[in-house]
Order: structure tokens, then C-alpha cells, then sequence
């Protein structure tokens, strides 16, 4: 059956991703992209489908009720899937208000603007529709050593980031348990891939490692973070959109536990190996810790793989390697969006060094 797709933050790095995974894989399906193309949109991401009769995009601010009603008023959407946020910690911690407004305002809009266009009746809506929230791991806190994330782990955030994707959540719950609108929840671990923007630890990583500049380790750098490819996202979220029961929740994770000094480790290797011998170790500078940085993030997809049949299919080992061919081979990419006025950002945030 032919569906329509309204995707928030499309022109991000996971909207991006799940655009041309969509697109790829359904013949029969429209996505009209709406972003408001903030420093982390880049419509350079879409280009191979930008002519495609099945894609449009809008300009427009997920807080905008008025040109978000006008999208449901001009199309019969069948699903919303929010990826739209204010994303990145280090920045939350710097400007809360700004995470508050897009990621806990923004998704309220949202929710109102589909419970309109889609009511038609006391608690009851048109068949077949549905409202996929975009969330993250960071709202269940900080685990020790052992344990996992499950969907009952009590939500504990720790940054202005965090706090803001749990309010959204619970906003979430509440138009599934006040209104009926049908909705699901993902929580998933730290993607990584093509499109990330690199103020992310292995973009930046791989781009400063390819410019001689400082690899900045937060602390002891003995943070644990379980990376999710990015492709093995998209398809979960797809199958949630087709067959996740209304009103509930599903983690999803990589099983792919690392260090944040591994990770570091690994790309200057694959760079000092295969494309630079010059980079080496002297590069790594210790830097003052994150405030309240949580310490390991763990997810055990297991609902989702019982009640979903979804799993993680690219082993780290596998990922990264695409992920740095990805960003070698598209120096471009990255230089072009580190430039302008986002350089003085950048530069300010992570110091030049030659
Ligand atoms: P991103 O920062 O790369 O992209 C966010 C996109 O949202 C950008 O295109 C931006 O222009 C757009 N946007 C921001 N504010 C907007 C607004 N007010 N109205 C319309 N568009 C707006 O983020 P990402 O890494 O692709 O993350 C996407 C979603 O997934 C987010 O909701 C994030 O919380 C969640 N998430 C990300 C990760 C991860 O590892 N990247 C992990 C778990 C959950
Ligand atoms: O867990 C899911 C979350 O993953 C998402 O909800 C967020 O949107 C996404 O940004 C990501 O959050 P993290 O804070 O885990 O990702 P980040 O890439 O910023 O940092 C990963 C780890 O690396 C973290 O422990 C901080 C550390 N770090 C990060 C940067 C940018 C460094 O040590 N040095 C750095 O320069």
C-alpha cells in the first residue's frame, strides 16, 4: 500500500540516511521532507533524489504550527516520523533554551498538528497512520559497568539534551495514553556513518585526524558508547513504522560496546596505515571532561528482535570501515560544511592545530 511520509530533520544526518534508505528500498512510496535547515541540515545529503518524483522538500520550523497544519491540510500523510532536533550534548550544554524549544515545543506541534489532521472521531483515526518518535538511549541516564538499557529502565537524563528528548517522550505517551493517536517510540544507541556531522565523536575524529588537528578526549577518554550503523537504524525504524504496536516503546542498539579511546585509537590507525603515515599518537590531547558526562550507555535490543524480528546486522569492524572510506573519499563533504560561518564555531570548540 502506498504511503506518505512526513520526515522532520531529513536533511540531518539520520533523517538523510533513513530519506535515501526509504527511497531505495519502496517503489510506491512520496517522503516530503521538512527541515528548517539549521547548521546540522544539508540538503547536499539528498541531491541524488532531489528530482525524484516521489521526494519534495519544505523549508519550514517544526515549531511553525501554521506551515506545519498547511503540510497536512496540502497532503494525506500517512506517517510522521520526527527526527527534528537540536541533537548534539556539547551545544545543549552551552544553550539549553534552544533544545527546549525545538526538540520538547517542536514535537508537542507536531503531535497536535497530526491528532488534527488525522481525528475522525472520539479517540479514533483515519486507518493505517501512525507518529514514530526519534528518541535516544540518553534519557534512561548512565549505567556502571554492567547492565543494559530496557524500555522499563526508569528515565534518569543527565543534559539539557537528554531532559529535552525525555519531555518529548512523555509528551509522546501522553497523546497514546489521553488521546489513542497511535504512536511509537525508538530509543536508540550513538549512530554512526555517512552524512554525520563532525562535531560527533568520529566524524570529528576522522576529520581532524585528516587535518593534523588535536583528537580531543573528554576525561579518561573510558566512556563507553554501543554503536549502531546507521543503515541498521533506518531499517529498524522502518519496521516499527509497519508493525510496532501502537503506543509502545523499543530500544535499539548495536552490541557494539566501545571506549571512546578505542574508537579514537582505531581511526588514527586506519588513517596512519592506509592514507597518511605522518599522523601519530601526539595528536590525542586530554581535555577537560564533559559536565555530567555519562559514563556507559548499553542496549539490549531484545523486544525489538522478539516482537519486530529487527537486529543489528553490521558488526563494528564492518561499519567503521565504511564510515572511513565514506569520509575519506568525501574530504569535500566535511570541508565544505566546516567552512563559513560555521569555522569560527568549530574552531572555537576544538582549537586549531597544524
Ligand atoms: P542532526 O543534528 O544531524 O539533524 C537534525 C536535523 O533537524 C537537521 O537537519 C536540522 O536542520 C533539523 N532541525 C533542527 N531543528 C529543527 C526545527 N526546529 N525544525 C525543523 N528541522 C529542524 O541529528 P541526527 O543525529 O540525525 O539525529 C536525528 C534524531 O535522532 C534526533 O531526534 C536525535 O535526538 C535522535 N538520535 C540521534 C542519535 C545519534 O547518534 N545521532 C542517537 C539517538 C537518537
Ligand atoms: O546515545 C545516543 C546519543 O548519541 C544521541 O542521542 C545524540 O544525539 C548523539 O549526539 C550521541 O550523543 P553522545 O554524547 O554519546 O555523542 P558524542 O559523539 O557527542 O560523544 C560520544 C562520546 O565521545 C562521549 O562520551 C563524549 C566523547 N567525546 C566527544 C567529542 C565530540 C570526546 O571524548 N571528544 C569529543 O571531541
Amino acid at each position: 500500500m502506498s504511503k506518505t511520509y512526513l520526515v522532520t530533520g531529513g536533511a540531518g544526518f539520520i533523517g538523510s540516511n533513513f530519506i535515501l534508505y526509504m527511497l531505495d528500498r519502496y517503489d510506491d512510496i512520496r517522503i516530503i521532507n521538512v527541515d528548517k535547515l539549521t547548521y546540522a541540515g544539508n540538503l547536499e545529503n539528498l541531491r541524488s533524489v532531489q528530482t525524484d518524483p516521489r521526494y519534495s522538500f519544505v523549508q519550514a520550523d517544526i515549531c511553525d504550527t501554521a506551515a506545519i497544519t498547511r503540510i497536512f491540510e496540502a497532503d494525506d500523510v500517512d506517517y510522521v516520523v520526527n527526527f527534528a532536533a537540536e541533537s548534539h550534548v556539547d551545544r545543549s550544554i552551552l544553550d539549553p533554551e534552544a533544545f527546549v524549544r525545538t526538540n520538547v515545543c517542536g514535537t508537542v506541534n507536531l503531535l497536535n498538528a497530526a491528532k488534527n489532521a488525522w481525528q475522525t472521531g472520539d479517540d479514533v483515526y483515519r486507518d493505517g497512520v501512525k507518529f514514530l518518535q526519534v528518541s535516544t538511549d540518553e534519557v534512561y541516564g548512565s549505567l556502571g559497568k554492567d547492565g543494559f538499557f530496557t524500555e522499563s529502565t526508569p528515565l534518569d537524563p543527565h543534559s539539557p539534551y537528554s531532559s529535552s528528548k525525555a519531555s518529548a517522550d512523555l509528551f509522546v505517551k501522553a497523546y497514546w495514553d489521553t488521546y489513542k493517536l497511535p504512536v511509537n517510540i525508538t530509543r536508540c544507541s550513538n549512530n554512526y556513518g555517512p552524512y554525520q556531522f563532525p562535531e560527533k565523536l568520529i566524524p570529528l575524529i576522522i576529520n581532524n585526524t585528516l587535518n593534523h588537528r588535536s583528537l580531543p578526549v573528554y576525561g579518561d577518554g573510558l566512556q563507553i558508547r554501543d554503536w549502531l550503523y546507521v543503515r541498521d537504524h533506518c531499517k529498524a525504524l522502518d519496521m516499527t513504522l509497519s508493525n510496532g504496536r501502537p503506543g509502545e516503546i523499543y530500544n535499539v542498539g548495536g552490541h557494539n560496546e566501545r571506549t571512546n579511546l578505542f574508537i579514537i585509537n582505531t581511526i588514527l590507525n586506519y588513517i596512519k596505515n592506509n592514507v597518511d603515515p605522518s599522523v601519530d599518537e601526539s595528536l590525542i590531547t586530554h581535555v577537560r571532561d564533559r559536565k555530567g558526562h555519562d559514563r556507559r550507555y548499553a542496549i539490549a535490543p531484545d523486544k525489538i528482535r522478539r516482537d519486530l524480528g529487527w537486529y543489528p546486522e553490521t558488526p563494528f569492524e564492518k561499519g567503521i570501515l565504511l564510515t572511513l572510506e565514506w569520509y575519506i573519499n568525501n574530504r569535500e563533504w566535511t570541508d565544505n560544511i566546516t567552512s563559513g560561518q560555521y569555522r569560527e564555531y568549530y574552531d572555537n570548540m576544538y582549537g586549531v592545530h597544524s
